[in-house]
């Protein structure tokens, strides 16, 4: 008897291209004009705390750009979550909001998101949309230790245990729009591999990891994962 697949898909910053939100490693070491070690590093925010809360500040402030929205992409997988609940898990390394705009639900932020400030004090983790620094009280402890709540180079990724069990029951998993160069998200794949999972890749360019893939997609997520969508739901079409 068929049973419905699970599906782990692991997103990174290509998907959010085509939306306008620039990638990592297509500019030369720069994101958005600063070195990568200036913004995202803990050793960056130590010594130059203003420039790493504007700098997230202006992040955040470009998810309220009217240019800045879900692409096709986006929306077919919000899509495909709705068309299989319970059994399609969005894992993303992006900080941007453009899954849950486009419909997505639980959606697992690994590196963290523009959208939470966190309280260095007590730790609390608070929905932000505005901005926010040095001088900003925690509204749960009131002292003034926010930061980003932004995963930073040498720092743990979030939610590893949520991510590896369901790659662990994992039949399909799909990796869109992610160079294969930051771990542990370059490890999923073989990982899935391991539990018995099909993996397909979706990208531009084949990234560092693309042998470990049965499957590889080249092309605009825009245009390509709408299409992998509606195969993935003909082939389930009927399965109970
Ligand atoms: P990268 O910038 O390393 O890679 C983006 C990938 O997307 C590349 O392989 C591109 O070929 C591909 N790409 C670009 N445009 C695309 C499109 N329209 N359709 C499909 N693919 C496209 O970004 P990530 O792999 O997400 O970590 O980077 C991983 C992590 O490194 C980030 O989460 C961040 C960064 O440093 C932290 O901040 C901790």
């Amino acid at each position: 008897m068929f049973t419905t697949p699970n599906i782990v898909i692991l997103t990174g910053a290509g998907i959010s291209a085509e939306s306008g939100i620039k990638t990592f490693r297509d500019n030369d070491g720069l994101w958005e004009n600063h070195h990568i070690e200036d913004v995202a590093t803990p050793q960056g925010f130590d010594a130059n705390p203003s420039l790493v809360y504007r700098f997230y500040n202006q992040r955040r402030k470009q998810l309220l750009d009217s240019s800045v929205k879900p692409n096709p992409a986006h929306i077919a997988l919000a899509q495909l979550q709705t068309a299989m609940p319970g059994h399609v898990t969005v894992v993303t390394q992006n900080v941007d909001d453009l899954h849950e705009q486009a419909g997505s639900k639980n959606v697992i932020h690994m590196h963290g998101t523009l959208r939470s400030a966190r309280c260095l004090q007590c730790a609390t983790v608070t929905y932000w949309e505005g901005d926010f620094d040095s001088g900003t009280e925690c509204p749960c402890c009131h002292t003034t230790s926010l930061r980003p709540d932004i995963v930073w180079f040498g720092e743990m990724p979030m939610h590893m245990d949520e991510i590896e069990a369901a790659l662990l029951d994992a039949d399909i998993f799909i990796a869109i729009g992610t160079s294969g160069n930051v771990y542990p998200a370059a490890g999923f794949v073989q990982y899935a591999r391991d539990a018995g999972a099909v993996t397909i890749e979706a990208n531009l360019v084949p990234s560092t990891t693309h042998s470990l893939f049965d499957r590889r997609i080249t092309g605009p997520a825009s245009q390509t994962i709408p299409t992998l969508v509606s195969q993935i739901l003909t082939d389930c079409e009927g399965l109970t």
